[in-house]
This record gives C-alpha cells, structure tokens and sequence, in this order.
C-alpha cells in the first residue's frame, strides 16, 4: 500500500480563486522571464509561476546534474519578488522512471526555494514522447500513477500534474478519471490531445468535462485550464464558463507582458523600452556566457509591436549580435522616437 507524507503547506488550496498561473515554457520562464513578468503584474492577478520542464534523469545524474539544475536557478531579485507578492514557483519535473521522480522530489524539497512540484504529462515533442514520458504517460496510465505515487511519497510540497485530454485521440473523461484516483493538488488541463500539438483551438468544453469529472467524484483537486488564453479578462470569462478553479496561460504573455492585471494596461513605447531594457540587463547579469545570447534575441519581438516603424526596429534588433550591441540599439531607438514626438 501506498503511503502519502502529509503535505506540509498546500498552498493551492490557499490561493485565492480563480487562480492565475504562468504556463511553464522551455527556453522561456528562467528566472529572468519569470522576474520580468512578475515585475509588471499584480499580485492578485498571478498566483503561479513555473520553472522550465526539467529532466529527472539529469537531475539524477551525478555529472549533467549541475547543468540541469540551471532550470532551478532563482535569482535573489525574484525571490524577493514572490515573497513579497505571495505568488507561488512550482518546478515542474519530467521521466519515466518512479525512482528517478523519488530522487527528484526529495531533491527539490531540499532546495527550500519551491512552493511545489509539478509533473509533466503533456509535452508532446518527439524526443520525449518516443521514452515513456511527458504525454506518451497517456498511454501508460499506471506508469502515471506510480509517477504521482512516488514523486508524493518522498515529500511534503503539493504535487500537481499538467496534461493533455489524450495521445492520439480525445479521452478526457478515462484519461482525467484515472489521475483524479491519485488526489494531485491540482490538475492543469491543456485542451488539446497529443496529435494536435498546439494546432487548432483548444478544446474548452473538454476542460469543462474535466471539471464535472472532479466536481461528480468530490475529489479535492484543483483543475486549472490552458489553452489559447490572452488576456486576464478571457482568463475570467473561462472561469465563469467553464468552472474552472483556474486558467493557466502560455504563449498570451509573448502578445502582452502586461496581461496579469486585473484592469487592461496601457501600455505605451516608454512601458515597452523599459522592460525590454530590464530583460536584456537582467539576462546578461544572470547568465551572461552560460546561456546563448541567441535565446535572448527571440524575446525581442515581446517589446517591439504596436508603435511606428516597430517592423524597422525589429530588423535591426535582428542583427544586434551581443547585449552591448542592443543596449545601444535600445539607446538609439528611445532617442529616435522621442525626437519624433517633439
Ligand atoms: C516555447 C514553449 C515551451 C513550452 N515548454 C513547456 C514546458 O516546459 N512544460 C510544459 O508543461 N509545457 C510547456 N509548453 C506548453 C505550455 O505550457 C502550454 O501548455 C501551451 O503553450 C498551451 O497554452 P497557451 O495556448 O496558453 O500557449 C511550452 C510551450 C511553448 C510555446
């Protein structure tokens, strides 16, 4: 028989609804992302943040493990940030192997930094999807349980797990049921299977199953719903459509930083040359030489929309080839477009 340890703080069920988190992304939500969004959003408005997905074979690799754990840097800045916000970093973990998710979560609670462990059970990318893990766990249901089981056993933080309603076909109702059996603190749903990848819209009144699912079974779950969500006021209305308890958003944040507030923004080019100045200068005295600078560049197109020959600046920041380059490029651009507003 499987022994859960009692959870210490579960902070979902203390957050306040609708919860609003930031989708972990790969590539995206380091530290550094994580701070710059955070550093414009209202405390009430994002609950949840999250690391990148992270590997538990590297993390319980004695040599990759400290690249690995790169994902789990969080700058003193931002800490001091969801301290004072009260909002909530989870690190999200993906494998196939119980042991190695032991290992993991052990590991992580040590770290003392994380308010939560997240399973990933829905990246559909190949090189993941041909192991046992991510979203091919649809097809290995019980593997999935143990997963849950053991990733709970070895510690006291909530453990959640992001998923899909199927592999290659739609089985919300099977797929979700069976999870709801291992009580996670939270399920968060992207509204799409496998095979969809992220093409087409995601399937909300699949989400709003889930949910009756939940609600039928008086489990103490908490579902979250993802897919195509771009502004705080849509994440609202799907929260009153659907019953959610709350709304994950991924790429709504590239459209507008500014989204996690409960009034719309404006956000006007003084707003935008700011932030993109905060998010290069952080970046560099983060990670410097330890991550490509080419990263960097495809964050770019966040800041450089909605204001006169943006499609010109966005050419040159294309060709900018170091942090000193775009810093004088920022420099230049702020002095042009002032000049042209006398
Ligand atoms: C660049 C990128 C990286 C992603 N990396 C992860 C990841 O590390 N873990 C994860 O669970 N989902 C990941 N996702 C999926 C998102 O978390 C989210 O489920 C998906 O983008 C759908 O939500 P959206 O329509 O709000 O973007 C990623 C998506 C994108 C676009």
């Amino acid at each position: 028989m499987i022994k859960q340890q009692p959870y210490m703080d579960n902070f979902w069920q203390t957050l306040k609804k609708p919860i609003i988190a930031l989708a972990p992304m790969e590539d995206v939500t380091d530290t550094v992302f994580r701070e710059v969004v955070l550093s414009v959003s209202e405390a009430d408005a994002l609950h949840v943040v999250y690391t990148e997905f992270t590997s538990t074979d590297g993390l319980c690799h004695e040599l990759g493990r400290p690249k690995v754990m790169e994902r789990f840097l969080v700058n003193a800045s931002e800490a001091k940030l969801l301290k004072a916000r009260n909002t909530k970093l989870v690190a999200q973990i993906w494998g196939s192997d119980p042991e190695k998710f032991r290992l993991s979560a052990k590991l992580i609670s040590e770290m003392n930094i994380f308010d939560g462990i997240d399973i990933n059970m829905g990246c559909p990318v190949k090189k993941v999807v041909k192991n046992k893990s991510c979203a091919n766990l649809i097809n290995y249901p019980e593997l999935a349980k143990e997963i849950i089981y053991a990733t709970a056993e070895s510690t006291t933080l909530p453990v959640s797990v992001k998923t899909r309603i199927g592999f290659s076909r739609i089985i919300t109702e099977e797929w979700i049921s069976h999870i709801l059996e291992t009580v996670p603190k939270a399920i968060t749903i992207h509204g799409r299977t496998r095979k969809m990848m992220s093409n087409g819209p995601a399937l909300w009144d699949e989400i709003g199953k889930a949910v009756s699912l939940r609600n039928q079974s008086g489990s103490s779950t908490l579902i979250l719903g993802n897919g195509d969500v771009l502004s705080y006021a849509d994440a609202i209305n799907r929260v009153k459509q659907y019953g959610v308890d709350g709304v994950m958003v991924g790429t709504g944040v590239f459209k507008n930083p500014w989204m996690f507030n409960t009034e719309a923004v404006e956000v006007n080019i003084s707003h935008r040359i700011e932030l993109m100045y905060r998010h290069i200068t952080l970046y560099q005295n983060t990670w410097d030489k330890n991550k490509d600078y080419n990263v960097l560049k495809r964050f770019f197109k966040i800041y450089l929309n909605g204001f006169s020959r943006a499609a010109h600046w966005r050419d040159a920041f294309m060709r900018a080839g170091n942090y000193n380059e775009a810093l004088l490029l920022l420099a230049e651009m702020e002095k042009q477009l002032q000049a042209a507003e006398v």
